[in-house]
C-alpha cells in the first residue's frame, strides 16, 4: 500500500479514503485541493458526514490522511485473505459494507471475525439455517464449505477435526468487552450439541440435549452472581469460563465441565 499511496493521484473529484478521528478510515470525494506537494490541503466530502452534524462541515486533511481507492480492491469476499490489496482503510470498508448488508461474520483464514449485530433475527443466522451447515459434514473441512462464515462454521470445523484427526480441539473467543464473546460461546455450544447428535439414535440425542440444557440453564444463575452492568455491556461477565465438552467415540456429546477462572 505504501507503493500504491506513493503513486496515488489525489485531485478534485477523486474518490478515496480519509482518516476520521471518530470513524477511522471513511470513503470521501475530494472537493478541492489547495497548495502542492506535502503541504497540500485537501477539502473532502466524507461518507461519515451522514452520521454527525459536525462532520457535515467541509473536512480539510493533508495527504498523509488520505488513502487511495479502486472499486476492484473491494470485491465482496468471505475471507479477508482473498483481498488482493491490503490497507486498514480497505479492510475496514470491507467489513463495514458487509455489516450494512447484515453480514456480520468474516473469515481471516481460520479465524472468524465477528461483529456484534445486537440482533438475533438476521436472516443469514437464524436457527433454521443450522442444518445446512450440519449437512456439509466433513466436506466443510479445509475450506470446503460453500456457506457463509458464522460461529457455526467454527464449531463445525472443531467437531469434524476432532472426529477425523482424533485430537481434542479448542475454540478461543477473544475480544473487547461487549463484543459478543459470551453470546458467541453459547452459539458454539448449541451448535456442537446439534451437530454431534444430528444423525444419532434418539437416546443419544436426548442425552446430548440434556447436557446442553443443563449448561444453558446454569448460565442465568452464574450470570446472576458473576455478571454486572458496565458502560460497555449491560450483562458483562466478571469471570472467565473454561468449558470442556466430552464426546464419546461415536462423536456423541456425553459430558461437560465448566470451570471458572480469573
Ligand atoms: N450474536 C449476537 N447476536 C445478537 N446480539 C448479540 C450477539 N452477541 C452479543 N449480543 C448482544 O451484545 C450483548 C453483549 O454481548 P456479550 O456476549 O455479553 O459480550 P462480551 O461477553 O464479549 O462482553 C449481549 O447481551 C447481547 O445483547
Ligand atoms: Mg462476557
Amino acid at each position: 500500500m505504501t507503493e500504491l499511496r506513493k503513486h496515488a493521484v489525489f485531485e478534485q473529484g477523486v474518490k478515496c479514503f480519509h482518516l476520521d478521528a471518530e470513524h477511522s478510515w471513511c470513503m470521501c470525494t475530494i472537493a478541492s485541493v489547495e497548495g502542492e506537494g506535502p503541504k497540500a490541503k485537501y477539502s473532502v466530502v466524507s461518507s461519515a458526514a451522514a452520521d454527525s452534524e459536525a462532520d457535515s462541515m467541509a473536512i480539510v486533511v493533508s495527504a498523509d490522511q488520505l488513502a487511495p481507492f479502486e472499486d476492484e480492491w473491494l470485491k465482496d469476499v468471505n475471507d479477508l485473505l482473498e483481498m488482493t490489496t491490503l490497507h486498514d482503510s480497505l479492510l475496514l470498508e470491507q467489513i463495514r459494507r458487509r455489516y450494512w448488508e447484515d453480514v456480520v461474520y468474516t473469515n481471516i483464514g481460520p479465524i472468524l471475525l465477528a461483529l456484534n449485530p445486537f440482533n438475533y433475527k438476521l436472516p443469514l443466522y437464524t436457527d433454521g439455517r443450522m442444518q445446512l451447515y450440519i449437512a456439509e459434514q466433513a466436506n466443510a473441512l479445509y475450506g470446503g464449505s460453500a456457506l457463509p462464515p458464522t460461529h457455526w462454521s467454527v464449531a463445525h470445523e472443531a467437531y469434524w477435526m476432532m472426529l477425523k484427526e482424533g485430537i481434542p480441539q479448542s475454540v478461543l473467543v477473544s475480544g473487547e468487552s461487549g463484543a459478543g464473546k459470551t453470546e458467541g460461546a453459547k452459539i458454539v455450544l448449541k451448535y456442537l450439541s446439534k451437530v454431534s447428535t444430528y444423525y444419532a439414535p434418539p437416546e443419544q440425542k436426548a442425552q446430548a440435549s440434556f447436557i446442553t440444557d443443563k449448561i444453558e440453564r446454569a448460565s442465568p444463575i452464574l450470570e446472576a452472581f458473576g455478571n454486572a452492568r458496565t458502560l460497555r455491556n449491560n450483562n458483562s461477565s466478571r469471570f472467565g469460563k473454561f468449558m470442556k465438552l466430552q464426546f464419546n467415540e461415536q462423536g456423541y456429546l456425553h459430558g461437560a465441565h465448566t470451570i471458572n477462572y480469573l
